[in-house]
């Protein structure tokens, strides 16, 4: 067996988010469905190693060694050595190439490269559903960074219902999310525990009966091609998850004035005639949604932008995949 291996997998923009957890949280399983598009330039690579030599479990993060104490990545190579029926120490090494816990969901492309990695190098043979499936149990958003392009999260009540499929490969729409590193301080509460507060915004029971009508908005724009119509949606989407977060116990505000700065100047850029919507996650760091024939224009414009660090251009993206180049 070969027990070594590496996966490079996408970060994803959710256009429809999920927001809060029913039932079992250590499942997963969100309280609605969701749509995202995967993103070709936010990329986890991470290989993992299983060995009779290792005599401890070792996890390398960015090139700096991981405190093993309560900690999520082993948590889920555990599911993995269950599944396989080993238990061999193992060792891990992952890197991201974008800012880590600023709302750019590092977390998504984090497990979906763990799960693959860690399977391959496990011996487990898995289709993509059932990689989606356990990429979904180390952080609810990986699910989507398995399957090519832009992606549904089915609203399965199930285990096995609860996963991701592609809806579009990334060829089909030049769509580009031009994100805007505002800052790089990691947020306060991470959203594997803001999850657990959505209940507790007044909002959320509104929110959650609108979500199956959204998410065919969503499909029916997506199926169209109608830009400004999925713009809007997709903005709106994004103030909405922000009004749960302000109005969560305790509350929730990731939003710095950078961000907000951005979120003006999206909305003065379009009134002078530039089709181009705001979307927004966990954290201070933004996605600008835009045509690929606005692209460089948009990411221009953001630089200009007083408190804009740097600016990333990503477009629509296949999802997780094994490599042939190790990191150890
Ligand atoms: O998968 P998590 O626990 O990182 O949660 C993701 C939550 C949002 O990014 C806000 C929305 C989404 O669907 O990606």
């Amino acid at each position: 067996m070969n027990n070594k291996a590496t996966a490079v997998a996408p970060s994803n923009i959710a256009f429809i988010k999920y927001w809060g957890r029913k039932k079992d949280p250590k499942l997963r399983l969100p309280e609605n469905g969701s749509i995202s598009m995967n993103l070709s330039n936010l990329l986890t690579t991470t290989t993992v190693e299983f060995s009779k030599t290792f005599k401890t479990d070792t996890i390398m993060f960015n090139g700096k060694k991981e405190s093993l104490v309560e900690n999520r990545v082993l948590e889920h190579i555990d599911r993995i050595r269950e599944l396989a029926g080993i238990n061999t120490r193992v060792k891990i090494v992952t890197e991201n190439n974008f800012p880590t816990g600023t709302g750019l969901s590092s977390s998504a492309s984090g497990f979906a490269a763990l799960t693959v990695a860690g399977a391959k190098a496990a011996g487990l043979k898995l289709s993509e559903k059932e990689f989606s499936i356990l990429a979904r149990q180390g952080s609810g958003s990986a699910c989507r960074s398995i399957p090519d392009g832009f992606v549904e999260w089915l609203d399965g009540d199930t285990s096995e219902t609860s996963y991701a499929d592609s809806l579009y490969k990334p060829d089909y729409w030049d769509i580009v999310d031009v994100v805007a590193v505002t800052s790089t301080g990691k947020k306060d509460v991470p959203s594997s525990t803001g999850h657990t507060l959505a209940q507790s915004s007044i909002f959320f029971p509104v929110r959650k009966s609108k979500m199956k009508e959204k998410i065919s908005l969503c499909k029916k724009y997506l199926k169209e091609k109608k830009f400004q119509k999925l713009g809007e949606l997709i903005e709106a989407e994004a103030l909405e998850l922000h009004a749960i977060y302000l109005t969560s116990t305790p509350s929730l505000i990731y939003l710095l004035p950078e961000t907000l700065r951005v979120m003006q100047f999206v909305k003065k850029w379009r009134s002078d005639g530039l089709p181009v919507y705001f979307t927004l996650n966990t954290g201070q760091d933004i996605h600008v949604i835009c045509e690929k024939k606005n692209a460089k224009k948009v990411a221009e414009l953001l630089t200009k932008i007083d408190g804009v660090q740097k600016t990333i251009i990503n477009y629509p993206s296949k999802g997780v995949r094994l490599v042939e180049n190790h990191l150890f």
